[in-house]
């Protein structure tokens, strides 16, 4: 099992989107074990975006991430961390695969609705920026049989 973090980020929340694209996740068979609106401060930007801090687009990124709310969420399952990043596709929604999150609503470089950890570690580094070990909530769904074969871990 794997968890990474997902962030809907501001421009999904203002276009109503929120409920759509977490369904996506829910419909794979994920699990969401933590989630929370949240509005991202300059400081948490900051420590988020911390390798792009230093790129001259980073100002309108910030602008961007701490300009409306956020849903965070906590998102669970086999593999999570590289499906999800499928899920959600290529960073431009000009070049994102049509399916993916990002190909199918976005048509932006900077407004691609999606934030998912990239890696393991940023997975481990993101979950603990935005959550506290006791707003985690693990549970094991009772659809788990119809998901997938007992021997699949
Ligand atoms: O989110 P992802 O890992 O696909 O992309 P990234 O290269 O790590 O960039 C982080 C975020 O910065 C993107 O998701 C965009 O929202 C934003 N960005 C931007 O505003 N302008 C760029 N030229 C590149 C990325
Ligand atoms: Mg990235």
């Amino acid at each position: 099992m794997e968890r990474t973090l997902i962030l809907l980020k501001p421009d999904c929340i203002q276009r109503r989107l929120a409920g759509r694209i977490l369904s996506r996740f829910e419909d794979k068979g994920f699990n969401i074990v933590a989630m929370k609106l949240m509005q991202i401060t300059p400081d948490l930007a900051r420590q988020h975006y911390a390798e792009h801090v230093a790129k001259g687009w980073y100002p309108a990124l910030e602008k961007f991430i701490t300009g409306g709310p956020v849903v965070a969420a906590i998102v669970e399952g086999l593999e999570a961390i590289r499906v999800v990043r499928e899920m959600v596709g290529a960073t431009s929604g000009l070049k994102a695969a049509a399916g993916t999150i990002r190909g199918d609503y976005s048509s932006s470089r900077q407004m691609n609705l999606v934030h998912a950890s990239d890696g393991s570690e940023a997975a481990t580094r993101e979950i603990n920026l935005y959550f506290k070990p006791e707003e985690l909530v693990a549970f094991e769904p009772t659809i788990t049989p119809w998901l997938r074969a007992s021997d699949e871990t």
